[in-house]
Parts: structure tokens; C-alpha cells; sequence
């Protein structure tokens, strides 16, 4: 039997207050497991979905189900670990407090909340500024940070919002190399870039969308043989050229 997709979308439609249509009609199903990618230029609509997967905007039309779950129960929350694509930490809090706080939020007890803080420092190489408040990090510390937030309540479906946006290249690959380790483990990883070479190297399952519609949606292998081409790169631009 199909195990329950990580995420469905059925008619998702969202229209912002002032009348702008930013998803229509939006159909798409995420499996269990999977590595998913998230394409499109600029405005395309992805955090958009991403906001209303997580239930921070209302959305106008459609159903949305995590792990079976609607996307409004407490299920649903507690499947999902965001990390946005705005670095919103609390900036009087420190790391250590940031992961802590969080893991209250989610209802960990102390001793575990303090077990996994310690851990997620450990993995994001944080350890040494645990006392350190989110102003006084480096860009990238804070989106390690960040990442390390959303995992702190050892989600099984992670959402990247452009999680490498101006993050060096010891740390991109550093980030990519623990990504592929929690996909190894069962998480299902949804991921938005504007990197293709990033989408190319970890995304097995790609979706195409641009003015909040879907132009393409398969494997990234299947899509670079549907469109002739040699690279994800090619991919992109023949379907943005073509829609
Ligand atoms: N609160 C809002 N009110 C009105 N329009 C909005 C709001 N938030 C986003 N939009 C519009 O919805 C469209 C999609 O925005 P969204 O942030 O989802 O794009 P995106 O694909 O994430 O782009 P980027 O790659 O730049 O992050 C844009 O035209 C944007 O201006
Ligand atoms: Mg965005």
C-alpha cells in the first residue's frame, strides 16, 4: 500500500487582500520521502505555498493535507519544521534560548528540549555562540541557526525557503551534505532555490511554477529528457520560455 503523501494540494487557490491572485488552482501532491523541488522565478508564488502549507496566511480556496492531516490541526503543525525565507529570530533571545523556545513551543520537555538544543548546536556548529543573541551572529550563523530552529522538533516533512540565499560555499555544501542526511533518514525535504545547480544536485522530484501556476511537475530526470535538455538550467529556461 502507498503510505500517505507528505503533502497534497487539491484546488489551492489564494488571492490577497487588495485582489492579488498569487495561486490558481493549485493541484500537487508531495510523496512520502521524497526530495522535492520547488522552482520559479521571483513572484512565481512559492512562499506563497509554502505560507499557506504552514498556516500563516489564510488561503482563499482548496484543501491542504499534511500527512493526512488538515493543514490547520496540531498534527500538522507539529509534522512540519519551516525555516522561512526571512530570518525572523527573536533578537533578544540567544541561540540557545532560540532552540529552547522553540522546543516549548512544540511541548518537548526541558531535559529533552535541552538534549536536542545541544545537538542541533553540535550539527550546526552554533556550540560556541550558544550565549550570542540573533543581531550579534554572522548572516550565515543566522540561517544556521534558522534551519536549526526548524528542526529542533525533529520534523518529518522540512521546508527550505531559499535556505542557502547568501550563504557561502563551505556552508552551502556543508548545508547540503546534512540535508541529504535527514532525506537519508526518511524526512521528506521540500526545498525552493534560485540556485538550479542546487535544485539539480538534491532534488529528485521537481516542480516548474510561475504567476501561481504549475507549468511542469516530474522527476528531474524525466523533465530534462521531456524537454531535450542537458541540464535542469536548460529545463528552466525552456519552460519559462515556453509558458
Ligand atoms: N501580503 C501580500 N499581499 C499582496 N500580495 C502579496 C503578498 N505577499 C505576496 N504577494 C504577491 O504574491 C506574489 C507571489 O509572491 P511570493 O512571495 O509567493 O513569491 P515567491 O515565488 O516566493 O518569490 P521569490 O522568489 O521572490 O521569493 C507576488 O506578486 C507578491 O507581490
Ligand atoms: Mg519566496
Amino acid at each position: 500500500m502507498a503510505s500517505v503523501p507528505a503533502l497534497q494540494l487539491t484546488g489551492l487557490t489564494k488571492r490577497y487582500d487588495g485582489g492579488f491572485l498569487a495561486l490558481d488552482g493549485f493541484d500537487l501532491t508531495v510523496p512520502d520521502g521524497e526530495f522535492f523541488g520547488l522552482l520559479g522565478p521571483n513572484g512565481a508564488g512559492k512562499t506563497t505555498l509554502i505560507s499557506a502549507v504552514c498556516n500563516l496566511i489564510r488561503v482563499t480556496a482548496g484543501e491542504i493535507r499534511v500527512f493526512g492531516h488538515p493543514h490547520t490541526s496540531r498534527e500538522a503543525r507539529r509534522l512540519i519544521g519551516l525555516a522561512e525565507q526571512d530570518v525572523n529570530l527573536d533578537r533578544f533571545l540567544d541561540v540557545e534560548e532560540t532552540l529552547l523556545f522553540h522546543g516549548g513551543y512544540y511541548g518537548m520537555s526541558r531535559a529533552h528540549a535541552r538534549r536536542r538544543a545541544r545537538e542541533m548546536m553540535d550539527v550546526f556548529d552554533l556550540r560556541a555562540k550558544a550565549g550570542v543573541r540573533a543581531p550579534a551572529l554572522s548572516g550565515g550563523m543566522r540561517r544556521r541557526l534558522l534551519l536549526a530552529r526548524a528542526l529542533m522538533h525533529e520534523p518529518r516533512l522540512v521546508i527550505l525557503d531559499e535556505p542557502t540565499a547568501g550563504v557561502d560555499f563551505e556552508l552551502r555544501i556543508e548545508l547540503w551534505r546534512y540535508i541529504r542526511r535527514l532525506h537519508g533518514q526518511g524526512t521528506t525535504i521540500l526545498l525552493t532555490t534560485h540556485y538550479l545547480e542546487e535544485a539539480e544536485e538534491l532534488c529528485r522530484d521537481i516542480a516548474l511554477i510561475r504567476d501561481g501556476r504549475l507549468l511542469a511537475r516530474d522527476t528531474a530526470d524525466a523533465l530534462r529528457r521531456r524537454f531535450d535538455a542537458a541540464t535542469l538550467t536548460e529545463v528552466y529556461m525552456k519552460a519559462m520560455n515556453a509558458a
